[in-house]
């Protein structure tokens, strides 16, 4: 029985560091095991253009602990009136690795996305020439839509015309959740990959809702039933370069989650790889593990993957993760696997 690997350094493809006191209690978590990140825009107001990606990636640098090896990737906001002469500049200067598409309305902050996808289509058409990839938010947002639908509905009728009408366009189609995701970005002929995040591989909806509604586990694109969790299972192990991870880690405070109406987010960064590496082990896929979290990742983004190692241990007693971190501005939970975790992170 294996219980130690020692895998390439991981990066995240997919984060929520947030500003200010947040992102002061959240980043040392990241940097402690992530190389790199695809930092999210979806700050209020949203990092739209060049000149808010350099400040922001500035007040991350300043944030970080020292001697932390952790670059992060910026990512700019896509609304309908970005510029393309301003996307093209950032791609130029290296300060951008990605443009985010949020559809207006699916998720926190999202409230600057796009309505009308034609409007960005002339973004759209640059990124396509110049190689520069767009991470979508993949649901759609109309209300006679089903929540548990929508990213089946987005893909059958926002991603895979778009793809017909721009197929040069480097597609990242972000936090699959459903079989039909995953079917899509293996089979489709588009130039696309998908992210799969930690807790869709580890909870399914029955998790969120039976014996009572558990806050901490509602995020967006919302969990899904247990087949989905298999086929997302299936995919995220099965080492195929398309499937790569983005944890979504998406740091709320409890104040925020507890309540009448609470956001969408789960905060994973601290514990996504001892859940990881559990996930991998019960597929019997060990082996595959960092082709999943540290090689697929930057093939796709035409990048080195890390030389520096990360080593997980299997023991018997339990890593010991805090349930709750301190921010100044009051508690904020760990995402909770639902069972101990025995791979330690130890080098
Ligand atoms: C994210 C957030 O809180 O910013 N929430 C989430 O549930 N994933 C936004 C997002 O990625 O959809
Ligand atoms: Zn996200």
């Amino acid at each position: 029985m294996t219980t130690r690997i020692t895998i390439r350094r991981p990066d995240d493809w997919h984060l929520h560091l947030r500003d200010g006191a947040m992102m002061r209690s959240v980043l040392p978590e990241t940097a402690r095991h992530f190389a790199r990140a695809i930092v999210m825009p979806n700050l209020v107001p949203p990092v739209v253009t060049a000149e808010d990606a350099l400040a922001y990636r500035d007040r991350i640098e300043a944030a970080l602990p020292d001697g932390a090896d952790f670059t992060p990737l910026m990512t700019l906001y896509l609304t309908e009136r970005t510029e393309p002469d301003d996307v093209q500049a950032a791609h130029a200067d290296g300060l951008i690795t990605a443009v985010k598409l949020y559809p207006a309305g699916a998720t926190t902050n999202s409230q600057s996305g796009v309505t009308d996808l034609k409007s960005v289509y002339p973004v759209l058409e640059r990124m396509a020439e110049i190689g520069l990839p767009l991470c979508i938010h993949g649901e759609v947002t109309t209300h006679d839509v089903d929540i548990f639908d929508r990213e089946q509905v987005f893909i059958d009728t926002v991603l895979d015309p778009l793809l017909r009408d721009i197929p040069e366009l480097k597609v990242t189609l972000e936090h699959i959740t459903t079989s039909h995701g995953v079917d899509y970005v293996r089979e489709a002929a588009g130039d696309i990959a998908g992210t799969i995040t930690t807790h869709h591989l580890m909870i399914n909806r029955n998790h969120m809702l039976v014996g009572g509604i558990r806050p901490h586990y509602y995020c967006l694109p919302i969990v899904k039933r247990a087949e989905h969790q298999q086929a997302l299972r299936r995919a995220a192990t099965s080492g195929h370069p398309r499937f790569f991870l983005g944890t979504d880690s998406a740091p709320h405070l409890d104040a925020a989650k507890e309540t009448a109406c609470g956001c969408a987010g789960v905060f994973s960064a601290p514990n996504t790889m001892s859940c990881l590496a559990h996930v991998f082990e019960e597929e019997g896929a060990l082996d595959r593990l960092e082709a999943f979290t540290s090689l697929n990742g930057p093939a796709r983004y035409g990048l080195a993957p890390n030389t520096a190692t990360l080593t997980l241990e299997k023991r018997d007693a339990p890593a010991i993760y805090k349930a709750k971190y301190d921010t100044p501005d009051g508690p904020l939970t760990l995402f909770d696997p639902g069972h101990a975790l025995h791979w330690h992170v130890v080098d």
